[in-house]
């Protein structure tokens, strides 16, 4: 997700911006101003009770801007991103969207603030105000709008500069120079931005073919725990040596081993657009644990899929494996493979079915061959991406 918060005082060109900003990036444009004044046309009890507040140019209650707001993010819950334009507008509403952004499983990206001065704002208003219909568009009601901008609006500014999400732009300059300037900026953020994708499916699915070439496809670092673990293996080294015995009887191997293995994998991982992980979340512990680790990262899980493949087809394709250089510890005897696979049903299907609470899990068709397999996730990450490179 990419979203972003257009501030400014009225006047600034937010509405202006946004126009452009959401068909480029494909957001879903919030206009609280906009919601508000819906509410009031069509007079439902939230527009009565904000009526009189608009039309003198004072804010309305955070109460009111709560409920507007929630209502239309959690219709919109599958958007790519938002992009918030007058919103938010007090100290309360800042800690508000960061609440709603954790219900969405995501974070604000930015805040841009278009600066214009006051006058500037009053000589657009009124100019506007001679088309808009708008009936706070009048001298009076500007300066008041003016005012309340400066004593509540303004000071919500430190709580991003704080959080380093703050980013500024000379509103007074053509409305083609300050897209321009706004371009720049979510582009840089794009650029920092990582694309962490979670594949799971059962033993046999193509995870892990598709992982790597999916890796390679996007610029992303494979973060595989079972290869990570192999290599200990092959090493020999003590960890090896426990490793092999839990694989051997079709056990997963304990956090306390893997957990260090991945967070030396994503501080050694430098300049990556993102991580795919495979193998891992294996256990509601697992998920946990890597909600922590991304969060240091500021990043999150973007997209999660579930490679689905028949049971017979998971066995014939291991037992196959099991005949060739690529034969896994457990592939040796259909006895392992059966007590592997119960361990995914046991284990790692009710991590995919919390997953489904709170992201998108997206199905994959796991039986056609390879290539077309990837080419429907590649599809699909690309749909997910639009805005990403
Ligand atoms: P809202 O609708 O958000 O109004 P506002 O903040 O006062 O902002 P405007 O819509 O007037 O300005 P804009 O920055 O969008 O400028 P625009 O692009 O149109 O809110 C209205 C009311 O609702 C509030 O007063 C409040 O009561 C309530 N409310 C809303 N949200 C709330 C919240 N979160 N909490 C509490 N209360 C809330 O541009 C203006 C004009 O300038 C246009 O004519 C445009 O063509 C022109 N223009 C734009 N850019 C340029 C440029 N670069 N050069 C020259 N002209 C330009
Ligand atoms: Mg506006």
């Amino acid at each position: 997700m990419l979203n972003i918060a257009l501030f400014g005082p009225p006047g600034a060109g937010k509405g202006t911006q946004s126009e452009f900003l959401t068909k480029k990036y494909n957001l879903f444009y919030i206009s609280t101003g906009e919601l508000l004044r819906k509410e009031l046309a069509a007079g439902t009890k939230l527009g009565i009770q904000a009526k009189n507040i608009i039309a003198e140019g004072g804010l309305v209650s955070d109460e009111i801007i709560v409920q507007i707001i929630e209502k239309t993010i959690k219709s919109n819950s599958d958007a790519n991103g938002f992009l918030f334009d007058g919103f938010p507008r007090t100290y309360i509403q800042a800690y508000i969207l960061d609440g709603l952004m954790i219900k969405l499983n995501s974070n604000l990206d930015c805040l841009i603030s278009i600066e214009v001065p006051e006058e500037e704002s009053v000589r657009r208003l009124l100019q506007r105000g001679k088309t808009s219909g708008r009936t706070d568009d009048n001298e009076t009601v500007i300066r008041n709008r003016l005012k309340e901008y400066k004593e509540k609006t303004l000071p919500v500014l430190e709580y991003y500069k704080e959080r380093g999400l703050f980013y500024a732009v000379n509103g007074m300059q053509s409305i083609e120079k300050v897209t321009e300037n706004i371009e720049k900026i979510i582009n840089e953020i794009l650029n920092k931005k990582l694309l962490n994708i979670v594949m799971f499916g059962h033993p046999g699915s193509g995870r892990g073919s598709l992982g790597k070439a999916l890796a390679e496809k996007y610029d992303l670092e494979f973060v595989a725990t079972g290869e990570m673990l192999d290599e200990e293996i092959k090493q020999n080294t003590e960890i090896g040596k426990q490793i092999k015995h839990l694989y051997e009887n079709g056990q997963l191997v304990p956090d306390e081993i893997v957990i260090p293995l991945i967070e030396k994998k994503l501080q050694n991982s430098k300049n990556v657009r993102g991580f795919i992980f495979k193998g891992f979340p294996r256990t509601l512990v697992q998920s946990y644990i890597l909600d922590g680790l991304l969060k240091k990262y500021d990043s999150y899980i973007a997209k999660i899929f579930d490679i689905k493949v028949d049971t017979l087809e998971l066995i014939r394709r291991l037992d196959k494996r099991g005949k060739t250089d690529a034969a896994m510890p457990y592939d040796s005897s259909t006895e392992k493979i059966v007590k592997r696979l119960q361990e995914h049903e046991d284990k790692t299907i009710p991590v995919i079915e919390k997953y489904k609470e709170t992201h998108d899990v997206t199905e994959i068709d796991g039986m056609p061959p390879f290539e077309e397999v990837l080419k429907n996730i590649s599809e699909e990450i690309e749909n997910s991406f639009k805005n990403l490179k």
